[in-house]
């Protein structure tokens, strides 16, 4: 009788607690104006609505679209003010009344499709946004694979059909979405990959992670260099998620029955092409948004997500980072990619 009390009393002293827990502020950076810097701010918790769930977040990505979120130059720009941060890796604190598909402690990444994000110590998704993975994947890698890794592979897989032994040129190669083509270009489908990039560092990085040849861009001469190193006619299968002139002098390279992948605009500038000079070498230009295919084909992006995550647990591609911030400094880390220092996925280290 005495422990069946005592056991009472250990329950209700312990629920409060755990209320106590979850109610507690957290700190998150908050866009309060676009083209101002985020502001950590202490932010309640909102209660969940019964298909949400709340994730510790120990590791967020930083992105080239979570900087133009920020400056106001962005498709789709919120509701102000707002958390950026859609990248991130973490542990489930609580889920709704009606999620079945991850649980309270398990280890997950997410890639959130609408709403305050992932520069903070918690956020609240879906179960639709996240995927549980293992309790050995590192948060590092967690928060640095899906992005990327998922739209290369789509892009790359999906959309070239890429081939064992063809040849691959990734512009910005050294960037996080560039690196991630050159990972598995070069690691995963076998191909001979010819990386463009900004500074000799780059180069470095770009061939150990399995580029034959690291090219600087200089406008006259990439074609001239691509048959140099190449000694053919053309490439397969071109990268690009840099726009502007470094897309218009890639695309000279470009082989008969080539494929050209559009991936990015780094450059802020959009290309315009003439449709005429597709036809003498027959090639193809193919678009690509991983953002877009979450909503068109919805299982199509799961399993791109799912597949890079599992190329990783087998040690066939490595997300590279060069560098992590606390939120405290997540303006730093912002900077440090816009004057393209970074190479590879830039992080906050959150926890
Ligand atoms: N299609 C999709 O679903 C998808 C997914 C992710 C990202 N993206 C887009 O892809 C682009 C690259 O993303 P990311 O994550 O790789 O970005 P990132 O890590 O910042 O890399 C971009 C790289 O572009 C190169 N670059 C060349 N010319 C540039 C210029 N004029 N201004 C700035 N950078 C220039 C820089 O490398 P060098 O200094 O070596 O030239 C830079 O490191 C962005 O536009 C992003 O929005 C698209």
């Amino acid at each position: 009788m005495a422990l069946r009390r005592l056991a009472g009393n250990l329950v209700s002293a312990v629920r409060p607690l755990s209320c106590l827990q979850l109610a507690r502020n957290y700190r998150a950076a908050v866009l309060t104006e676009f083209g101002r810097p985020l502001q950590v701010q202490d932010l309640e918790p909102k209660a969940l609505a019964p298909d949400e769930v709340r994730v510790a977040v120990y590791n967020c990505g930083v992105n080239a679209s979570d900087i133009l979120t920020c400056q106001g130059v962005y498709e789709n720009l919120p509701n102000l003010p707002f958390v950026p941060g859609f990248e991130f890796s973490g542990e489930v604190l609580e889920v709704g009344s009606e999620v079945t598909a991850v649980q309270k402690g398990g280890r997950v990444i997410g890639l959130q499709s609408s709403g305050s994000g992932g520069f903070a110590e918690q956020i609240v998704t879906t179960a639709a946004d996240l995927f549980p993975v293992d309790n050995s994947l590192e948060f590092e890698a967690g928060a640095a694979l899906a992005d990327t890794y998922a739209t290369a592979l789509l892009g790359l897989q999906r959309r070239a059909a890429l081939q064992k032994g063809d040849t691959v040129m990734v512009t910005a190669a050294a960037g996080g979405l560039g690196l991630a083509a050159v990972d598995l270009a070069a690691n995963v489908f076998k191909c001979q990959v010819i990386a463009v990039c900004g500074t000799e560092d780059k180069a470095s990085l770009v061939r150990e992670k399995g580029a034959f040849a690291a090219l600087g861009f200089h406008r006259e001469h990439l074609k001239k260099k691509v048959r140099d190193v190449t000694g053919l006619k053309g490439i397969k299968v071109i990268f690009d998620a840099v726009g502007g002139e470094v897309f218009e002098e890639a695309i000279k390279c470009v082989a008969h029955e080539g494929k050209v992948i559009v991936a990015g605009f780094a450059s802020r500038t959009v290309p315009h092409v003439a449709t005429s000079s597709l036809l003498p070498r027959s090639f193809s230009l193919i678009g690509l948004s991983l953002r877009h295919y979450r909503e068109a084909d919805n299982a199509v992006f799961r399993q791109a997500v799912l597949d890079s995550i599992e190329l990783y647990e087998s040690g066939l591609i490595a997300p590279h980072i060069s560098a992590q911030y606390p939120l405290e400094q997540v303006n730093e880390a912002l900077s440090f990619i816009s004057e393209r220092k970074s190479t590879g996925k830039v992080l906050l280290d959150i926890r």
